[in-house]
């Protein structure tokens, strides 16, 4: 585990290195030519989780590690992919003419789903290109590897085919592609914090209208470390669709005695008059996060405006427990990461991130206590659920770019 915490400190320095690679990769698998690097970050939320389909507020931020890509148009209607990261599937074709989710196609329904969202937002994408990736996100870890290969491929048609599409737009098409093309009902959280990413800001963002503003995250003499439980996930196989209907259905219970638009609108105490409204206890439970977690979010970004970062590390604590005991996303893995890190001292807040039910944990840790932390979670990690974690300590990144 400590190799891979200097593993990734290494590579935020070599993007340079990278381009190199992946540019030769490309020559190597699609021939000579010329051709042009990209990149897209990954996401981590500090706070805010499932309040992003329910109108209410998140707290993401971009990291310096993502998708790199390599592309060039091609002549013809072709679409020719081929992942680093999968080299042994080869260069895997498709075409403009058959835009279509395939179980065969694997990984390449994420490119693939930006080429038809594109078309049916309007624009005009006629000729194929070749695609190379190179992700260094652990994969299924809930750092958002497929929203990023989504805004790295929106990022590089509008640049090949001269779209001049915003970021925001970017992350618009992305979510379009994953909720339409892909069939996950996800919010607009992690295309937005990836298109969107600020160098050392986190984004504060409303979901109901898409407000939004950066926060600086200064943490003097202390760090982000992401555990990752290296207990894949997808988000089409959890239930995360399933608990997204949970908070519609409470909606429209509470809906039928009050003028709310999403379960956001409320606060704690409206949410304790009306919600008895909720009839089955688990849906309530599932309303009850949805409505706590964004006003603790809201109180969380306060809290870091104001440099009180013991309260936001508080509020991340309280985040874990709702998530673990009402919205019920978390399971052994995430919990024994976060009750573990919870031990350590110096160890400012922990909790679950992303969609839950396997990914990863992010913690706010001292400096003097990240070695300590890392080795205590990681012994006990791998005692009770018998594989290891892997720890990153990351940086906030920016955006999707040129190379
Ligand atoms: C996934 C989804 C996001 C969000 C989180 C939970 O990452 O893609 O839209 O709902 O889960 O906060």
């Amino acid at each position: 585990m400590f190799w891979r915490m200097g593993y990734l400190r290494r590579n935020e320095g070599r993007m340079a290195d990278i381009k190199e690679k992946i540019l030769n990769k490309f020559k190597e698998v699609f021939g000579e030519g010329e051709a042009q690097a990209f990149f897209a970050p990954g996401r981590v939320n500090l706070i805010g989780e499932h309040t992003d389909y329910n109108g209410g507020h998140v707290f993401p931020c971009a990291l310096t590690i993502g998708t790199y890509a390599v592309a060039r148009k091609r002549d013809d209607r072709k679409l020719r992919f081929f992942s680093m990261n999968f080299e042994h599937l080869g260069i895997i074709e498709s075409g403009l003419d058959d835009l279509k989710p395939r179980r065969d196609a694997g990984w390449t329904n994420y490119p693939k789903g930006i080429f038809w969202a594109l078309g049916e937002k309007g624009y005009e994408v006629n000729q194929g290109i070749d695609l190379l990736l190179f992700g260094n996100i652990p994969n299924g870890s809930g750092l958002s590897s497929s929203a990023s290969v989504e805004v790295v491929t929106g990022y590089i048609l509008s640049e090949l085919f001269g779209l001049g599409i915003s970021n925001q737009d970017l992350a618009l098409i992305g979510q379009y592609s994953e909720n339409n093309f892909n069939g996950v009902n996800c919010g607009i959280m992690d295309q937005f914090a990836i298109a969107m990413g600020q160098k050392g800001q986190a984004i504060f963002l409303d979901t109901a209208d898409l407000s939004y503003e950066y926060a600086p995250v200064q943490l003097e003499g202390a760090k982000i470390v992401i555990a990752c439980s290296n207990k894949k996930r997808g988000l089409g196989d959890s239930k995360y669709n399933e608990r997204r209907e949970e908070c519609e259905t409470a909606l429209g219970e509470i809906q039928q005695g009050m003028d709310i638009n999403t379960l956001g609108d409320l606060n704690e105490e409206q949410f304790e008059q009306v919600k008895m409204a909720v009839k089955d206890e688990d849906r309530r439970k599932r309303a009850k996060h949805a409505v706590y977690e964004n006003q603790r979010t809201i109180k969380a970004v306060k809290a870091l405006k104001e440099n009180d970062i013991t309260s936001f590390g508080k509020l991340m604590n309280e985040s874990h427990v709702s998530l673990r005991d009402d919205y019920e996303v978390t399971g052994k893995e995430l919990d024994t990461l976060v009750e573990e890190a919870w031990k350590v001292d110096g160890v400012i807040g922990s909790r679950m991130t992303g969609a839950g039910f396997g990914g990863c944990t992010v913690s706010i840790v001292k400096d003097e206590a990240v070695d300590t932390f890392i080795d205590k979670v990681g012994t006990a990690y791998k005692s009770k659920i018998g594989y290891a974690a892997d720890f990153y300590v990351v940086e906030i990144g920016s955006g999707p770019c040129h190379l």
